[in-house]
């Protein structure tokens, strides 16, 4: 079984500090791009999925006949009758009604909605579209249309952003008692408006933030899976735990990666292109590599010892220089093992980086 992402490639406007491959909303060439999405999808009609996930970009800033169109699409190309999870991100500014109830009735089952902060200071600072009320409603609406799983991303680490601010982020978001969040440090990335504006961060604190963010999760309940995520109990993501165990996804759409017997494609990142591509019949694989047993093993580790929870076989640390680097890890106390599995510890998660490179 493989997992299925589909990239939409479309957002209102681009955020400040995003560097994610997009290009603003056009209704015309959406629409041809969704041609394109249904070609591409042709291919891969053969692959047995167990979860698919549509991401971006913003997949909502769609129109209600285009997302009606996917996904009707995607669900007769594929045979869904065994995925287990379904995922489609929102934005706030761009949801209705409407689309959320084609979503819950063409078998999506999961949100993640991009809230990013509380504070509407600090949403008009990051560029987003939204502002704190729009994701309220947002929210209020996917629960009406009963959708019972959704994650929502938050950013922390802005600057000018003290403790406290981070404190009231996490508290307000936590009323709302969502199943899953996923907590990024914003980071700084190159060809975006922050980068360009020489916009500083201090990692320092976004480390207390972090650890701030873990403690106050586990008091609530969440269970810390992932690095950068949280879930309650059975609601982990089942897609993405699917990429940190290096399993099998099909990518379609420009700028989408994909993994298959060993061969990791990624597609054009051009929209333009990718569109002509497919209708001319081409290939929209622009890089291909293969996985051979040593890099198989590197980034299964590397991957693996994200979940904190589920942890590494230590069967994984297959080659004599693996393994003694795993030695190493168990002695300086960043890696233990724990019932049976390698896992990082908890106190080294923010080093995590550090950690893995000696693996590369
Ligand atoms: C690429 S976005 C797609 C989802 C949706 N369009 C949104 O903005 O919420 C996925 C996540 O990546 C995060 N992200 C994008 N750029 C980032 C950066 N420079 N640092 C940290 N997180 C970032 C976003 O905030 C978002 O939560
Ligand atoms: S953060 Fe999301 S909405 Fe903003 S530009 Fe990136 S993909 Fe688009």
């Amino acid at each position: 079984m493989a997992g299925l992402y589909v990239h939409v490639p479309f957002c209102h406007r681009k955020c400040l500090y995003c560097n994610f491959f997009s290009v603003n909303y056009d209704n015309v060439l959406a629409d041809k791009y969704i041609d394109a999405l249904i070609k591409h999808a042709v291919k891969f009609k053969d692959e047995k999925i167990d979860s698919v996930y549509i991401g971006g970009g913003t997949p909502s800033v769609l129109s209600l006949g285009q997302i009606r169109r996917l996904l009707e699409v995607l669900n007769e190309v594929f045979d869904l009758s065994r995925v287990q999870e379904f995922t489609f991100e929102l934005n706030p500014e761009s949801v209705s009604k409407e689309k959320l109830c084609i979503l819950r009735k063409l078998g999506v089952n999961r949100l993640s909605i991009g809230l990013q902060s509380v504070e509407d200071k600090s949403l008009k600072f990051l560029g987003r579209a939204h502002d704190f009320r729009t994701f309220c409603s947002t929210y209020d609406t996917a629960r009406e249309e009963n959708f019972d799983n959704i994650n929502i991303d938050l950013l922390y680490g802005l600057p000018e952003q003290t403790l406290k601010d981070w404190k009231k982020v996490l508290k307000e978001t936590l009323l709302f008692n969502s199943e899953h969040l996923s907590l990024y440090p914003l980071s700084i990335e190159e060809h975006t408006s922050f980068y360009r504006n020489k916009t500083v961060i201090c990692g320092d604190i976004q480390r207390d933030m972090y650890d701030y963010g873990a403690e106050m999760l586990a008091a609530k309940g969440y269970g810390h899976y992932e690095i950068s995520n949280w879930a309650k109990r059975n609601r982990e993501s089942f897609h993405n735990t699917n990429y940190w165990r290096n399993f099998e996804y099909v990518g379609i759409g420009a700028g989408a990666a994909g993994y298959l017997k060993r061969n990791r494609y990624k597609n054009i990142e051009d929209v333009n292109m990718y569109i002509s591509l497919l209708e001319n019949d081409c290939s929209t694989e622009f890089e291909n590599e293969c996985i051979d047993d040593k890099l198989y093993e590197t980034e299964t580790i590397i991957l693996g010892l994200r979940l904190l929870n589920e942890g590494l076989d230590t069967r994984c640390f297959n080659s004599p220089e693996k393994y003694n680097i795993l030695l190493e890890c168990l002695k300086n106390k960043m890696l233990e093992i724990k019932n049976g599995k390698v896992k990082l510890v908890k106190e080294c998660v923010f080093i995590f980086n550090q950690i893995v490179s000696k693996f590369v």
